[in-house]
């Protein structure tokens, strides 16, 4: 019998790279030009396969499975977010294809990262850097570059998963006045070891929270959310922080919100489009701090991702239950 077959669209972490390179039990097709694979690449090396092992610049669409063939029998991402595969095309074409995802072993790379960027947007590190370097530092004024702290505000989660509890109980250590979130489920769990309270509506959620914190899935609901509308809903000189996913946020509406209020910064890891364009407006603005999706980006963090996304991989291939699959 032939060996099942693998695609792998990047070189991986070293230690997970080499278990899978050298898995006698299967072929491995690798991608190994730098980069991401070229979409019209992807469609040709995945045809045959029986798993691939992707990364969230894949994007899994109706073309791609039917370009990959009936035999595929997974597909693992080395991401926790997996809004790059369209469900609905699984659903509709391959209802017994295997997706594998990462979670948990992200989780407190993220949590840090995020915690991070607040206490960088919140203190004013970018203006701070440019002026450091710029020549422009002047005598101490008492006044200068004065921030916001996190003790004592009113800090929201939209989205409280995994990734949003672990922040909320880094930031419970810097003795916010209360903590909120807004999720389609509630979590009593966490609410009882946070002290976090549920807000019902949106409009509630966004008029009490002096930090908001985005840790939500990107899906068709979420998509676009923060808008002109909703960003008229925070308030004054609040603080808008996104770890999640960019397509969440409208970009221009942001800027928007920055420049005239009511919004007084903002943090975001994530944008939309990735990379975001050099030229883009909100880079201009010096309350907008803007890092390239490094939320996961620890070697630990990212060994073990690579190493739960191979063994997704080799468990679909060889008909096992996925350690970390999706259930739709
Ligand atoms: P998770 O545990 O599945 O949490 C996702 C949360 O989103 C859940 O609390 C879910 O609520 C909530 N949600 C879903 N629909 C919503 C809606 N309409 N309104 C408000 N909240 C909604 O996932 P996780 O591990 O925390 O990861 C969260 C996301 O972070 C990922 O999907 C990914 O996009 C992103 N991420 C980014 C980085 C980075 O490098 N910046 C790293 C890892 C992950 P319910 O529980 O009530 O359904
Ligand atoms: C990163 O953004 C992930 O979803 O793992």
């Amino acid at each position: 019998m032939s060996k099942p077959r693998i695609l792998l669209t990047r070189t991986l972490t070293p230690r997970a790279h080499s278990r899978i390179v050298n898995d006698s039990r299967i072929s491995l097709v690798h991608w190994s030009e730098p980069g991401a694979i070229p979409p019209e690449k992807f469609r040709e090396m995945i045809k045959g396969v029986d798993g691939a092992i992707v990364l969230l610049t894949e994007k899994i669409n109706a073309d791609v499975l039917q370009a990959a063939g009936p035999q595929l029998k997974v597909i693992s991402t080395v991401s926790v977010g997996y809004d790059h595969i369209s469900v609905p095309d699984v659903k509709r074409l391959r209802p017994d294809l295997k997706i594998g995802i990462t979670p948990d072993v992200l989780t407190d790379a993220t949590a840090e990262l995020t915690v991070g960027l607040l206490l960088a947007t919140a203190r004013r590190f970018k203006e701070s850097l440019d002026i450091a370097k710029s020549g422009k530092w002047g005598d101490w004024n008492p006044q200068f570059l004065m921030g916001t702290q996190i003790s004592g505000k009113s800090i929201g989660f939209f989205g409280f998963g995994r990734i949003g509890q672990a922040v909320a109980h880094r930031l419970k250590g810097f003795s916010p006045s209360r903590m909120t979130y807004f999720s389609p489920s509630p979590k009593p769990d966490a609410e009882k070891s946070l002290g976090a309270f549920r807000e019902s509506s949106i409009e509630q959620f966004l008029g009490a929270s002096d930090i908001v914190i985005v840790t939500c899935k990107l899906t068709g609901e979420t998509r676009g959310i923060f808008n002109a509308k909703s960003f008229g809903l925070m308030r004054p000189g609040s603080i808008f922080i996104n770890t999640a996913r960019g397509g969440i946020v409208n970009h221009m509406d942001l800027f928007r919100a920055l420049e005239s209020g009511p919004l007084g910064s903002a943090g975001l890891d994530v944008t939309d489009p990735e990379p975001f364009p050099a030229d883009h407006p909100l880079l201009t603005r010096p309350n907008c701090l803007i890092l390239p999706h490094i939320g996961s980006a620890t070697l630990e963090t990212r060994e073990a991702m690579a190493d739960l996304a191979v063994s997704n991989c080799l468990a679909g291939v060889f008909g096992e239950e996925l350690p970390a699959p999706v259930h739709f």
